[in-house]
């Protein structure tokens, strides 16, 4: 059993004997989870080179070695703090951090960080099958790596609840672990994280997509007044820049591949004959992860987001880049849909803080896009992915209760059922995907058909280099 003085942390663990009886007596919980419900089939024999951070310096965050996943060490970081920090935001601005939950927020505060927590073992759950359908070794240390951060980031919420949220904080500790995601009696909290991914596209595009929403949602949570809810995130965005490069390098290295196969096959042949990834697969996949992680922003008019800004909980991404921070009566402009069309209202700018988190979302989904079309422009390919409308595919929110085609424009229920799968995976993309991803390939240096070699390996390592290795 690791002890907890292998937890590597900066909290000074060791001097604070109550917390750390708390997380011993928690710790075989979640070994025994990550066995159970982690990465199937690589616990034990198994070692992977991933990245540990031991301190939060530039070069302790990324210090690399082969490890066993179970025997990885998941650490408690904060990053630095900042000397004489004020509230950035909400009726506070200007006061001192807190060191300490005020007893008034307590409740906001747990949850919030409840449903932080909650995502990180549930894509860890949704992702336990992939590594024996991996398209590469380099590719399945990724996974893990990602997989092994999200134990960790779920390590940082607990850290919080065990330190500032007394009985309370135990039990939701506890429950951390009993929610699993999927399940029909105890689901994760947020609908994205109980949809199962199970191919590598799903992956890339999960990675790509709704690991920018926790980008989204860390931002906001690192503006926190609660000063060791702020230095909490902040360091888990630096693990979080790491898993977009999966998702983003991943879908860019597949549309690298469609592209090679399109001219093998003399551009009109269906890139599927030769074991590609057709470009209308990738924007279907592309519209679900987009429109579930635009859910997960939560609905656009919201009185709790109202709270947790005037209250100074949970902030705007990049909130020094705003000139009012009090917000006390300023608007924002909603589009809302009212009888079959678009109406513009004025909402107060508290109320649309989801909204206004979204906007930025978006804004950093685009650029990706963007990105990921220079691909398809360089191989001289007319085809360009985009991002569907919000409205699209919505079960959150004001649209939710409607149906909208990927331009926006309202559709019949009917309709929308008879169509859907011209916009989001069908039953037979999905047997696809699984039948070109069923042999993984597990040899250094060789990728699957469908996806092209990465431009370089991790820590300057070569493509080559034997990223997981079996124990003899
Ligand atoms: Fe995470
Ligand atoms: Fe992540």
């Amino acid at each position: 059993m690791i002890s907890a003085e292998k937890i590597p942390n900066n909290v000074n663990l060791s001097s604070n004997k109550r917390l750390q009886r708390a997380l011993e007596h928690w710790q075989p919980k979640y070994i025994q989870w990550w066995r159970d419900m982690g990465p199937q089939g690589f616990q034990d024999y198994h070692q992977v080179y991933v990245r540990t951070a031991i301190s939060v310096d530039p070069e302790g965050w990324a210090h690399f070695e082969y490890v066993k996943l179970p025997e990885y060490r998941w650490g408690i970081f904060l990053a630095d703090p900042t000397p004489d920090r004020r509230i950035g935001f909400g009726d506070f601005f200007g006061q001192p951090v807190w060191q300490e939950v005020p007893g008034e927020f307590r409740n906001q505060l747990r949850r919030l960080i409840v449903t932080q927590g909650d995502t990180e073992p549930a894509s860890v759950e949704q992702q336990r099958l992939l590594g024996q359908r991996c398209p590469s070794l380099y590719d399945l240390r990724n996974l893990f790596q990602v997989n092994v951060e999200e134990g960790r980031h779920l390590w940082a919420m607990v850290y919080l609840l065990h330190s500032y949220f007394g009985r309370d904080g135990r039990d939701e500790a506890e429950e951390l672990l009993e929610r699993q995601s999927g399940n029909r009696d105890k689901p994760r909290i947020l609908e994205a994280f109980n949809e199962p991914i199970d191919n590598w596209l799903d992956f890339f595009m999960f990675t790509m997509f709704t690991d920018r929403d926790g980008k989204s949602q860390l931002m906001s949570l690192s503006e926190s007044s609660l000063d060791p809810l702020s230095r909490t995130t902040r360091f888990m965005l630096t693990e979080e820049a790491h898993h977009m490069f999966v998702g983003e390098t991943g879908v860019a290295r597949i549309l690298e591949r469609t592209c090679e196969l399109m001219k093998q096959a003399g551009y009109s042949e269906d890139v599927r004959k030769i074991g590609g990834i057709d470009i209308p697969t990738i924007q279907k996949h592309l519209n679900q992860w987009f429109s579930l992680s635009l859910d997960l922003h939560g609905g656009e008019v919201s009185s709790n987001a109202a709270s947790y800004f005037a209250n100074g909980l949970k902030g705007r991404a990049k909130e020094d880049t705003f000139d009012d921070h009090v917000v006390r009566d300023a608007y924002y402009h909603m589009e809302f849909f009212e009888e079959g069309r678009p109406v513009t209202k004025e909402v107060l700018m508290r109320n649309a803080m989801n909204e206004v988190l979204r906007d930025w979302y978006v804004g950093d989904c685009a650029a990706g896009v963007t990105r990921w079309n220079k691909i398809l422009e360089r191989h001289g390919m007319s085809d360009r992915l985009r991002l569907p409308d919000r409205k699209f595919n919505r079960h959150i929110g004001m649209y939710s209760g409607f149906h909208f085609d990927p331009n926006g424009a309202p559709l019949s229920k009917e309709e929308f059922e008879r169509r859907q799968h011209e916009w989001l995976p069908s039953k037979s993309d999905s047997e696809y995907l699984l039948s070109i991803m069923a042999e993984p390939v597990y040899e250094p240096g060789k990728f699957a058909n469908y996806i092209a070699p990465p431009r370089r390996g991790i820590n300057q390592l070569p493509i080559n280099f034997e990223y997981v290795r079996t124990e003899a």
